[in-house]
């Protein structure tokens, strides 16, 4: 099936020795980037697996940009640009309910001058009907009149200069953020009620912060979108515009605690809107509170059963806790729907994994197949999500295939120090293995000693393996790689690792032998190989890999990933830290 026909390295069927075609499942990749990026982000150690993150330094914005895919793709003005239209055609109804009442008056102020332009004419009809259209919508919901007429009444700020902020809006459309914020500002100052001109104020300073990739303009973004999101008695909609946007700059700076914390407490009246809830669920995922995230997504389906972002999402929950059979079906009905957010990469990837751990693996499968159609991953294989693009990508290396032979040649050298320093470590009670905690295993005993991560050193962890780290240390392509770690992995014999990707494509993962017993394997893409003592072995994580240990005593290898050899200086520079 598609399994095979799109497989780059043939049937992906499972390695040999017997290990059973059942045991093939995946374990969240997010374990690896999803965690330390929300660790560097919130300050707040997460174990096991989360659901994403988005930066909010300037990296982010570089990485976005390297990726195709801006933080901000949208015009923050477009998620407005319907509210004057709808203003006025709410204004409309209001006054012909009016006009019912009260014997029309030689004054009509607020019927427009005849047009005298054919064009213009059209465009008042087509107007016309647009807003005879929302006002029979209007009426169709049976607003009462009473509401209505309250709510036009606090926004008659926006109403009454409406001809400005459609001129300030056209500013902002041809990308004069300056000139916008100057012109919002303005009419704020003659109209301090006028909330769309709040709104107009943020999304001007919310596209020159990018602009200029400055994060005190996104604060102050935040504090415009903040006003509008908690303005007294403004037009609901552009409130929960203001919300949502405002909630968006926080998560991308990292404060989606905070921003949960605002819109649950501020919110009273808009804690049931369809999109707070969404927006609830999206950042208490984002910050690993999945408890909260449940009960908003929960929430969010009963008022909306058809929500794509609730279907997609709450089953994501329900993949972080492991209740598979739950999370499958939700997460396939995410795909289909009508969120985009439910089918980025990570949903495609974890409801494979899911199938896999389900025993499921020709769906599994037929979703990565899916995602690798739709670009969600290089192939259906090499599923890692943090990708620089055009690099050579293949499950297994020599070290002479990359630059850094002459550096592994020195390691080598000194292996029998790098064993006895991991030795002594092991020795010490486990001192400083940390246990996996990423939900990689099937079963067993797996425990790591990091020396190196996300480029900077463990300098506590270095000083009990002084000699290993000086080596390291001059090392820059793998001590300083951004992307990855220099570590001991120590497994006990019956492990076994689920399949799974890393993160990134970024890197090369390097392991040299340290202790390694018969019957130990390691299986990437197509290939199951096995370590030797003293000499490495080199492979792309962000292919599919998994591990099994049936030997009789523990295997201890050195793990040190390198930058990817085709990445350019400034790409090690400027990537985010996964
Ligand atoms: C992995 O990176 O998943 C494993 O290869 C690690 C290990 O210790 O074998
Ligand atoms: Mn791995």
């Amino acid at each position: 099936m598609a399994v095979e026909k799109k497989s780059s390295r043939g049937a992906k069927g499972p390695p040999p020795k017997g290990k059973a075609k059942s045991s093939s499942k995946s374990s969240s990749q997010s374990s690896g980037s999803g965690t330390l990026i929300a660790v560097a982000v919130l300050g707040v150690l997460v174990a096991g697996v989360v659901y994403a993150h988005q930066a909010g330094h300037l990296n982010s914005y570089v990485e976005a940009l390297q990726q195709g895919s801006a933080p901000s793709q949208k015009s923050p003005i477009d998620a407005v640009k319907d509210e004057i239209k709808n203003a006025d055609a709410e204004f409309q109804q209001a006054e012909t309910e009016k006009d019912a009442k009260t014997p029309p008056t030689k004054d009509a102020a607020s019927k427009p001058a005849k047009k005298v332009n054919p064009e213009e004419d059209k465009a008042a009809d087509d107007k016309k009907k647009q807003e005879g259209d929302a006002a029979k919508k209007a009426k169709k919901q049976k607003k009462p009149v009473r509401i209505l007429q309250a709510s036009i009444g606090a926004k008659e700020a926006d109403y009454e200069i409406r001809q400005e902020i459609r001129a300030a809006d056209r500013l902002h459309t041809k990308k004069k953020y300056q000139e916008a914020l100057t012109e919002f500002r303005r009419l704020l100052k003659g109209n301090p009620k006028c909330i769309r001109c709040k709104y107009g104020e943020g999304a001007a300073l919310h596209e020159l912060a990018d602009k200029q990739r400055s994060n005190k303009l996104v604060q102050e973004a935040i504090a415009a979108y903040k006003e509008t999101c908690t303005w007294s008695g403004g037009r609901r909609s552009v409130r929960v515009a203001g919300c949502l946007a405002m909630s968006g700059r926080m998560s991308f700076m990292g404060q989606s605690r905070q921003s949960v914390k605002l819109l649950d407490t501020v919110l009273a009246d808009l804690s049931e809107d369809v999109k707070i809830l969404e927006e609830i669920g999206l950042q208490c995922l984002i910050s690993a509170m999945n408890k909260k995230a449940k009960s908003a997504l929960t929430r969010l389906l009963e008022l909306d059963p058809e929500n794509g972002f609730g279907l997609g999402h709450l089953g994501f929950v329900y993949k972080l806790e492991l209740r598979y059979e739950e999370a499958v079906p939700l997460m396939f009905a995410g795909l289909r729907g009508n969120d985009d957010r439910s089918r980025e990469p990570r949903f495609y990837y974890h409801l494979g994994d899911a199938l896999q751990r389900l025993n499921r693996s020709d769906e599994a499968y037929e979703v990565y197949s899916q995602g690798a159609d739709s670009g969600n991953f290089n192939s259906m294989y090499q599923r890692s999500t943090y990708n620089a693009p055009n690099l050579k990508a293949q499950p297994w290396w020599t070290p002479e295939e990359t630059p850094y032979a002459a550096d592994i040649k020195r390691i080598e050298k000194h292996w029998k120090t790098i064993r006895d320093e991991g030795l002594a470590v092991m020795n010490l009670n486990q001192g400083g293995f940390d246990k996996e905690e990423e939900n990689l295993r099937k079963e067993g005993d797996w425990g790591q000693f990091t020396l190196f991560q996300q480029g900077h050193v463990l300098e506590d962890n270095c000083r009990k393996v002084p000699k290993t780290c000086k080596i390291m240390k001059s090392i820059k392509d793998a001590a300083g790689c951004k992307r990855g770690q220099v570590k001991y992995s120590v497994m006990q014999p019956g492990t076994v690792v689920w399949p799974h990707c890393g993160p990134t494509n970024c890197r090369l993962r390097f392991h040299l032998g340290l202790v390694v017993p018969d019957d130990v394997h390691i299986r990437c893409g197509n290939d199951t190989r096995t370590w030797y003592e003293g000499k490495t072995i080199v492979f792309d994580d962000s292919f599919e890999h998994e591990v099994w240990h049936h030997g009789k005593s523990f295997r201890m290898v050195f793990i040190m990933d390198f930058w990817h050899p085709d990445l350019t200086q400034r790409q090690k520079e400027e990537l985010s830290p996964i």
